[in-house]
């Protein structure tokens, strides 16, 4: 399998503090591939630095071969690329249609069409449509910015925590519904998530970030079954 993205010798900076440190990553066509570690390790800048959103960066970024650390953040859509950054990010007032339609003018004709499909993944929102958006529940409002995602129908989509705050029942539904959709689109996945157990479980792969640089890597299996994964992160049991 070839890879979809390769990340090289990646140095991220804010201001004149140094993030990342000659970071190598990639991921392969319909992978799900986690990032985890502990806090300050610099995973969300991992993900804002591949969608060019930090100030500073130095290293290579490529999507199917292609060079794209320097394409602006928001042209980075049509190359495929969707990110749905820690928080929630929807639009409170709006109503949840119309959180989706502001994607309107890069999906024109086809957005109808493409909102449907969003809305047979996640019936909730099909149900709440002309709620705002601010209304939904923690969990709702991460499937909404994850329909969001969706929509242009990405080859990579970054997820920073989509558990984060989340109830137990809701984080294992989120979980669920990510895996059944790289099953059926065999969409690849790079997600940050601070259950580093569950994060495992659903990973093909996963990286172990430390102080901005890598630790370890392996597949999710072999990663749960380290030892000094276990003992860091999984909480030795
Ligand atoms: N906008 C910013 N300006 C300055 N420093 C920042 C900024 N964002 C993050 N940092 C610093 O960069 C380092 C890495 O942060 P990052 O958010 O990438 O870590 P993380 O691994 O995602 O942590 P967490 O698990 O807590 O989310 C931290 O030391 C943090 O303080
Ligand atoms: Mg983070």
């Amino acid at each position: 399998m070839s890879n979809l993205l390769t990340i090289k010798n990646l140095n991220a900076w804010y201001d004149q503090a140094q993030i990342l440190h000659q970071v190598n990553m990639h991921v392969k066509e319909g992978e799900i591939v986690s990032i985890i570690g502990p806090n300050g390790a610099g995973k969300s800048t991992c993900l804002k630095a591949i969608a060019n959103l930090v100030p500073r960066k130095e290293g290579n970024i490529f999507l199917q071969g292609k060079e794209i650390s320097t394409i602006a953040s928001h042209h980075l859509v049509k190359e495929g690329i969707s990110f749905v950054p820690q928080g929630r990010s929807v639009f409170p007032s709006l109503r949840v249609e119309e959180n989706l339609e502001l994607l309107g003018f890069i999906l024109k004709k086809d957005l109808d069409k493409r909102i449907k499909e969003v809305y047979s993944q996640f019936p909730v929102l099909a149900d709440k449509k002309k709620q705002k958006a601010g209304l939904l529940s923690g969990g709702e409002q991460q499937m909404l910015a994850l329909g969001r995602a969706l929509l242009i129908k990405p080859k990579l989509l970054l997820m920073d925590e989509p558990t984060l705050g989340l109830s137990p029942k809701m984080k294992k539904l989120i979980f669920e519904k990510v895996k059944e959709i790289n099953k059926e689109t065999r969409l690849a996945i790079l997600m940050v998530e601070q259950n580093a157990r569950m994060a495992l479980k659903l990973s093909d792969r996963a990286y172990v970030l430390e102080l901005g640089r890598n630790r370890l890597e392996g597949t999710g299996e072999e990663l749960l079954h380290d030892k000094e994964v276990e003992h860091l992160y999984l909480g030795g049991h």
